[in-house]
């Protein structure tokens, strides 16, 4: 095992996971049953209906960490953490993943992983309840459905004929639901699409298209196209983070040595083409006019998912290097993109952006970005 000096990191860490908890318990007092997805003017943004709905997890995803964490610092005897008691976590927690249920027959959406790795899976992980794992079983089967022989690969929400790097995300559930059920096809499902994705979003020099067109009738793959990033052949950034976490979970899970290389050369690819602090603009061929806009989304989606991969690294040097690119990252968020106590804002981490061509969330909080930003954290502290 490799060991890590984390020492002058600690308490940096864990002062960002109190201003984390102390954020999440402000809104869940002051809006009960509110899922939000992301801030406008620095404010959960509470009018009108959200448009999508693959943001839900995330929330009771960040209590089911929150009480992990209080677990293991009553484990490791950590005093002095302003955070409420796990119990406190594990209601509120059970509570907001709990009307997420029905989603597991959700067909209209290719976030199924989202929605259930934070929510249903981490309830499962702390409690063992069989019911918890008949759910995720189902979800991933939902997910699965999605499947297109012609062209291999599970379509996105917009069309038959389209494939999303963000669905990386979500076709763990799929070779999930095959281990825990034992059904083989479901794995092949899952590992098709792995490769196919593989072979048509990430370029040969580990950066990636958000979204590939296929023609129905034939499977023959047309073209790569965006909707949240600069151009079809630009690297939208959070795609390619949603790429470096999604092949190494898959990697974790076919062992298929294809994915790891995938998951190495995207994870080069950020680091090389990232500035020194590990925060990438909103894309990395974004235009001078707004070049400067970053997605710290995006930069705590990477630490997450550079911290899995070199978990799963046979190689330690190649290991410890992405373990010092994740903390630097964390660093770097923690230093720079807190909201502050002293400000009137909502939200863990400014300086995030949803979707720059419809401008919506520009230079905002989100959901996702808190979510992986609190289980880099926790992962840091304690998987070592
Ligand atoms: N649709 C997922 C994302 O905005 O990254």
């Amino acid at each position: 095992m490799i060991q890590f000096e984390l020492d002058t990191d600690k308490s940096l860490f864990n002062g960002a996971l109190d201003l984390a908890e102390k954020q999440v318990k402000t809104l869940i007092e002051g809006a009960p049953g509110f899922y939000p997805m992301y801030t406008t003017d620095g404010r959960w943004k509470h009018e009108g209906p959200p448009g999508t709905h693959w943001c839900d997890g995330f929330l009771p995803g960040m209590m089911w960490i929150f009480h992990k964490r209080g677990l293991l610092n009553k484990r490791h005897a950590v005093n002095g953490s302003a955070a409420p008691d796990p119990s406190f976590w594990f209601q509120k927690a059970a509570e907001y993943s709990q009307p997420l249920e029905s989603r597991q027959h959700d067909q209209d959406v290719h976030d199924l992983g989202f929605i259930f790795f934070s929510s249903y899976y981490r309830w499962y992980q702390a409690t063992k309840a069989s019911e918890l794992n008949v759910v995720l079983m189902q979800a991933g089967r939902t997910l699965a459905g999605r499947f297109q022989e012609k062209g291999q690969y599970l379509r996105s929400f917009v069309a038959e004929n389209s494939l999303f790097i963000d669905l990386m995300m979500n076709v763990g559930l799929v070779f999930y639901a095959a281990r825990e059920s034992g059904d083989r096809r479901l794995r092949d499902i899952a590992v098709r699409h792995c490769l196919t994705t593989r072979r048509y979003l990430v370029r040969g020099d580990g950066s990636v298209g958000q979204e590939g067109i296929f023609d129905t009738s034939t499977g023959e793959f047309l073209k790569q196209t965006t909707h949240q990033g600069f151009r079809s052949d630009s690297c939208w950034s959070r795609g390619l983070t949603w790429a470096i976490y999604g092949f190494s979970t898959c990697y974790d899970y076919s062992r298929d040595p294809r994915l790891l290389e995938t998951a190495e050369r995207c994870a080069d690819y950020y680091i090389t083409h990232c500035p020194s602090d590990g925060v990438p603009p909103w894309d990395f061929q974004a235009p001078a006019e707004t070049r400067k806009i970053v997605d710290t989304s995006a930069a705590a989606i990477a630490a997450s998912g550079l911290l899995r991969l070199c978990r799963i690294l046979p190689d330690p040097v190649k290991g410890h290097f992405y373990w010092n690119t994740a903390i630097r990252i964390l660093r770097s968020l923690c230093d720079q993109y807190l909201v502050s106590t002293d400000e009137e804002r909502d939200g863990v981490l400014k300086g995030g952006v949803y979707h720059m061509n419809r401008s919506l969330g520009i230079d905002e909080s989100a959901m996702w970005g808190d979510y992986f930003f609190v289980e880099a954290l926790v992962n840091a502290l304690f998987k070592r």
